[in-house]
């Protein structure tokens, strides 16, 4: 799907107005503090009901109000909407019928992002490598987010156990489940995984044609995979109980990317590493697609940053190829020179204090 039309009330800085986009290709240009990411923020909102750069939700409205909105029509005429107020209340609408679900948001758009904090991915912790599968699953397979939510509950009551050493049968009780959920979890990433190296494999020839052969990814899926986690856990319950913690399990999970057995961050130059990324990410949309038929809509911001003239013609063959509805932004037009396509076809914003005005060429 495309979105067609976007609305954004009190989001950030941006001003309420109605933006019309392009079904293919659309660039947003504009000084620092413009508002080109609280752009993309407010298309990612609506996809994932949360920001790609905050948690807190006070941070999104904008200064002096107390509530944002933001809406959207698809090409096929969908309209979605979510609204949150400072308290934390939210409201989802599909085409004018209000729900209380994300998925129900989620069903009619997928929003995949590349940012230059999406550095964080090989040089963050696990954490952010395990919210990029995760993402990607939340897409592709529709019960893990219940699951995934259901695990992170007995994994604080199970940590909670091990820390106020409650009865030993209190203890076996959450561990049961826990095991059950990590081992369901564990499937989930490794059939995800392997999915991806296949895709990835495509899109680094594109990209990164010297590195495409020697790419291997390694996981980590929170345990010995040789062992039972349930057998894990009883050899090691005195050990949990001193440290007061869950030492094994899902929540444990990393992935590491390799060339040629050494680190992406430790081999590739950090343009490289740009391609590296984009070409995962554009791993991730073919997934997407091909398990939700739907199209997701790609947000690539700044992409000016660390990308020369010839990794940014790369870029763009690949986004043809791709074939999804983008929105690139940059801080210029020059860095976005060889990902302009010469037939006219694509629509160019000006963003300056929020407000969003279409470009004639
Ligand atoms: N809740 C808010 N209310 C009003 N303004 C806000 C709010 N949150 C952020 N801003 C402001 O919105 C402006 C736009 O920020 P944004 O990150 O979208 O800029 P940008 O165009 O992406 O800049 P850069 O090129 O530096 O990345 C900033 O000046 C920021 O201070
Ligand atoms: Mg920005």
């Amino acid at each position: 799907m495309s979105v067609k039309e976007l609305q954004t009330v009190n989001f950030r800085n941006l001003v309420s107005e109605k933006l019309l986009l392009h079904s293919d290709l659309n660039f947003l240009i504009g000084d620092n503090g413009s508002g080109k990411s609280s752009l993309l923020e407010s298309l990612f909102y609506l996809g994932h009901g949360k920001s790609f750069r905050t948690t807190k939700v006070e941070s999104l409205i904008q200064t002096g109000f107390d509530t944002f909105i933001i809406s959207a029509k698809s090409d096929e005429n969908i309209q979605l909407g979510i609204q949150r107020n400072s308290i934390g209340e939210s409201k989802i609408k599909v085409n004018g019928v209000s729900s209380t679900k994300l998925s129900d948001l989620a069903k009619n758009i997928a929003i995949q992002i590349v940012t230059p904090e999406s550095f964080k991915l090989f040089f963050g912790g696990p954490k952010e490598r395990r919210k990029f599968v995760d993402l990607g699953l939340f897409h592709v397979e529709h019960s893990f987010s219940a699951e995934w939510k259901l695990f992170q509950r007995i994994y604080k009551q199970r940590n909670a156990c091990l820390r106020n050493k409650k009865t030993l049968e209190q203890l076996d009780y959450w561990t049961e489940e826990f095991c059950r959920l990590s081992e369901t979890i564990a499937l989930f990433r490794k059939e995800y995984i392997e999915n991806l190296k296949s895709e990835l494999v495509n899109w680094l020839t594109i990209m990164l044609p010297n590195c495409s052969n020697d790419i291997s990814i390694q996981y980590l899926q929170g345990w010995n995979s040789k062992k039972e986690l349930a057998i894990i856990l009883k050899e090691n319950k005195y050990k949990e109980l001193e440290k007061g913690y869950s030492l094994y399990g899902a929540q444990k999970f990393d992935i590491r990317f390799l060339i040629d057995n050494s680190s992406i961050e430790h081999r590739l130059s950090r343009g490289q590493q740009k391609l590296f990324l984009l070409a995962l990410t554009f791993a991730q949309t073919k997934l997407i697609e091909q398990v939700k038929r739907i199209k997701p809509i790609l947000l690539i911001d700044d992409i000016g940053a660390e990308l020369d003239h010839s990794s940014r013609k790369a870029m763009f063959k690949a986004n043809q190829l791709l074939n999804c509805q983008t929105i690139i932004s940059a801080i210029d037009r020059l860095a976005l020179e060889p990902l302009i396509p010469d037939d006219n076809n694509y629509n160019m914003f000006h963003v300056e204090h929020g407000k969003i005005k279409a470009m004639i060429e």
